[in-house]
């Protein structure tokens, strides 16, 4: 439960508001009880200052203490507060609370009244038990003529600010908890749009794992999660396929395998269960020797295969100076090419370029290639080899002049077991992996391979390119 992106997220968010709501709250609060109490204070000053100004004329020896009263009687109406006047001694002269509890005549001895007298202004704020609220007492000085004649002492209360105070902390309680209500909602929200997506991917990798390769996920966003989708769709398609390339392969590997295979069976028990002469005998050996060599050829073709697949670039990449081996595997061409009547002419020019390419694989492409120009050119036919560097690659060519290749096919022959004529290329043993091959180890090593025609139409020419290894460097 706790493992899920979808709780992690909305504790997450709901942690935040809880945090960022309580340090507003406290700070708004703070700030709005400072502002309120200041003003509270300048206007109870403003006040004090009045009533002292009128007050200050009746302050003689012996003041009137029922005009004083009724004076600040007046005040206090005005402002909804008791307002206490003293002499310079601290005797109540005047009290606008006249009945019960009124202090008229003793001596008030309170702080702020204390500093009112050395010409400040008193204040403080505490609470009353008496009235069981919050109040404010302010004393300002009475002056007349440089002389302090005594105090006005006002104390009010702060009911009301309290009580804004109060309803704004409700209000930010309200408001933290509708916050954290639409942040579980929209997280919830957001997470399952996370999270579906990721749930629906594990459940299609799991199904892969078990053997349905068939999975495709639906791609709802184009964010980071819909990237991933494509790429998870792409990948599974990719995984569909080369099952698929590699089901083929197999079934047309066993196939070709099966035609020799039957030859072999069929002769093997005829010599087994017939007897026949000496020339008979030997005939039959030389078609089962014949099927061998063809079996074998395959077998070695299909390694050969398998084992450019296997391996990586690293491990056969070298830079190497290829034109001996080149040179070397040419001549022994020719004179295969001789006994069948061709002729072969070869220029072999780079000096030293180097390619990553390593010599055993350049020999299979020239012995393919050339292979191919031999038997596929009738007696009489010419094949023309050349390696040169053509801008940063290395390029080689193969132009004969045999039967050529109708464009229908240009592409097609670099396919695995394709042959053009089955029957043709069955009588001179081929596979139809040759081409297979040495596309595969041009394309390993980032090159590029194509067939055209040959010189005047006649004929065909392969030519590949690889990049020269400074060109890569
Ligand atoms: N130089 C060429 N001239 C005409 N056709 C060609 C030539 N090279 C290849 N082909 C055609 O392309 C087909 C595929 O060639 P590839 O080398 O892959 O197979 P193969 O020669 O039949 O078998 P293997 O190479 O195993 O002996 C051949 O069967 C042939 O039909
Ligand atoms: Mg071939």
């Amino acid at each position: 439960m706790f493992n899920s992106i979808r709780t992690k997220l909305t504790v997450t968010y709901l942690a935040l508001i809880l945090v960022v709501m309580a340090l507003t709250s406290f700070f708004l609060l703070n700030i709005l009880e400072q502002y309120y109490l200041s003003y509270h204070f300048e206007t109870m000053q403003r006040a004090g200052n009045l009533v002292a100004e009128f007050s200050s004329g009746y302050m003689k020896e012996s003041p009137d203490i029922g005009t004083v009263s009724t004076l600040a009687e007046d005040f206090a109406r005005q402002i909804g507060s008791r307002v206490i006047i003293t002499d310079h001694r601290q005797r109540v002269v005047g009290d606008s609370l006249r009945v019960g509890g009124g202090l008229l005549n003793s001596l008030l001895n309170r702080d702020e009244i204390s500093r009112a007298l050395e010409g400040e202004v008193g204040q403080s704020v505490q609470f009353s038990q008496q009235s069981n609220q919050w109040v404010m007492q302010i004393a300002v000085p009475i002056i007349s003529e440089n002389t302090i004649l005594g105090s006005v002492f006002i104390s009010s209360s702060l009911n009301h600010v309290y009580q804004i105070l109060k309803d704004i902390r409700r209000f930010l309680g309200v408001a933290t908890a509708v916050a954290i209500l639409l942040a579980a909602f929209l997280g919830a929200l957001f997470a399952h749009h996370i999270t579906v997506p990721i749930e629906l991917m594990t459940q299609a990798t799991e199904n892969m794992a078990r053997g349905d390769l068939n999975q495709r996920v639906p791609v709802q966003s184009n964010d980071e999660i819909g990237r991933l989708a494509i790429q998870f769709n792409h990948m599974s398609s990719r995984m569909q396929e080369m099952t698929r390339q590699l089901k083929d392969f197999v079934a047309n590997a066993s196939h070709e395998m099966r035609t020799p295979l039957t030859s072999l069976n069929i002769m093997v028990k005829s010599l087994k269960e017939y007897t026949l002469d000496v020339k008979e005998q030997k005939e039959f050996l030389s078609d089962i020797d014949m099927e061998l060599e063809r079996l074998m050829h395959l077998v070695e073709n299909l390694l050969d295969l398998t084992r450019i697949d296997r391996v990586s670039m690293d491990d056969t990449m070298q830079s190497a100076d290829i034109v001996p081996a080149v040179a070397a595997t040419l001549e022994m061409l020719k004179k295969r090419a001789e006994t069948e009547g061709i002729l072969l002419q070869y220029s072999v020019q780079p000096e030293a370029s180097p390619v990553y390419i390593s010599a055993h694989q350049i020999k299979q492409i020239l012995f393919n290639l050339v292979d191919n120009a031999i038997k596929y050119t009738p007696a009489g036919g010419t094949i023309i080899v050349a390696l040169y560097n053509e801008g940063e690659e290395l390029a080689l060519s193969v132009t004969d002049t045999g039967y050529g290749i109708p464009t229908e096919h240009k592409d097609k022959i670099f396919e695995r077991f394709y042959r053009i004529d089955k029957a043709r290329s069955r009588e001179q043993g081929g596979t139809g992996l040759g081409l297979a091959i040495v596309k595969e180890i041009v394309i390993r090593h980032g090159g590029k391979i194509r067939v055209e025609d040959g010189e005047g139409g006649q004929g065909s020419r392969f030519i590949l390119t690889i990049p020269l290894a400074r060109a890569i460097a």
